[in-house]
């Protein structure tokens, strides 16, 4: 059984993006694939675009939808051999085993605690529910990864930026609250899959794990990191040496016009939902360089892509 977890779930990158386009072209082609068959969304965190993209993403493939609102549920124990005497209502595996009877397809978001990282690095919700799922899980962002996000940022690279070797920058931004790592890891994992290596610029301290900066470069001067730039991706995320605790919101980090200015006519990119004048500044999100609603576009044909592949045997 295949989950859509990280970037070394698809066995064919390029098929999947090659399926992907198509798919954009005529979304309502494979109507008839998931007819009778249900798709449930678990959502422990809040969502707009995930949300919206995957249900639509499901329908377009002819399914059926159910979106759950986890703090309308029981909490789950994800331990295994704990004595659940306290709030915790509902071990994962029983939740896991009963879900699968109903679903063809489960789909999970569930952001990291940001006050344990081994915890969080184990990316214990989504990998307990695989452990017993007997249904395809996908990702639809873990404490550690964001792949559906990653797959419409290659898409949208791809379509955007004509060239063999694009310079891709992964800028660190200012926020005022501390932000999961996840977007940022999964966006270098998938360029690496895809034969891109990415400049990574930030302050010092805010160095992201070795596992995702494999086959990528650090640059921790923003100017001379963007410049010659094809890609600008814009991200906050918070530190690893002091897990949690934002420990830098310097405004000379906020991404504006006059610095995409100075690279190769950059494409600026950012997931959303993004801090207007703090992340990036109004000139930048409302230029040329703004290629950040078509990124949203794809998010759902990059989500239907995935449902279509699992649907299909394919991924
Ligand atoms: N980019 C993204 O995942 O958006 P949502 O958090 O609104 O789903």
């Amino acid at each position: 059984m295949t989950h859509f977890y990280s970037a070394a779930s698809p066995t064919n990158l390029k098929e999947l993006i090659n399926t992907a386009q198509e798919m954009k072209k005529n979304p309502l082609q494979y109507q008839e694939i998931g007819n009778g068959k249900l798709m449930v969304l678990l959502f422990f965190n809040a969502s707009l675009r995930t949300k919206l993209s995957t249900q639509k993403a499901a329908m377009n493939l002819g399914m059926q939808v159910i979106s759950m609102d986890m703090k309308d549920s029981w909490a789950w124990e994800f331990e295994d051999g704990v004595t659940m005497r306290f709030d915790k209502a509902e071990h994962v595996k029983e939740a896991a085993n009963v879900i699968c009877r109903y679903a063809d397809i489960i789909a999970i978001r569930s952001f990291p605690s940001l006050i344990d990282q081994k915890a969080d690095y184990e990316d214990q919700v989504i990998n307990n529910f695989m452990k017993y799922s007997t249904k395809p899980v996908i990702n639809l962002e873990s404490a550690i990864r964001h792949p559906l996000q990653s797959f419409a940022d290659l898409l949208t690279i791809q379509e955007h930026v004509k060239k063999a070797n694009p310079k891709i920058v992964l800028s660190w931004a200012p926020h005022p609250k501390a932000l999961p790592q996840a977007v940022s890891n999964s966006f270098l994992e998938w360029m690496y899959r895809a034969g891109h290596s990415v400049t990574v610029t930030h302050p010092e301290g805010y160095e992201l794990d070795d596992e995702f900066m494999k086959g990528h470069m650090v640059e921790y001067n923003q100017a001379k990191a963007m410049t010659d730039a094809d890609v600008v991706y814009v991200k906050n995320w918070s530190p690893l040496s002091t897990y949690g605790v934002v420990t830098n919101q310097s405004e000379d980090w906020m991404i504006t016009k006059a610095k995409l200015d100075l690279s190769n006519k950059s494409k600026l990119m950012h997931c959303l939902p993004v801090r207007r004048n703090v992340v990036i500044a109004d000139d930048a999100m409302d230029s040329d360089h703004s290629v950040i609603y078509d990124l949203a576009e794809n998010r759902l044909h990059t989500a239907q892509t995935v449902i279509y592949s699992i649907l299909k045997g394919s991924l």
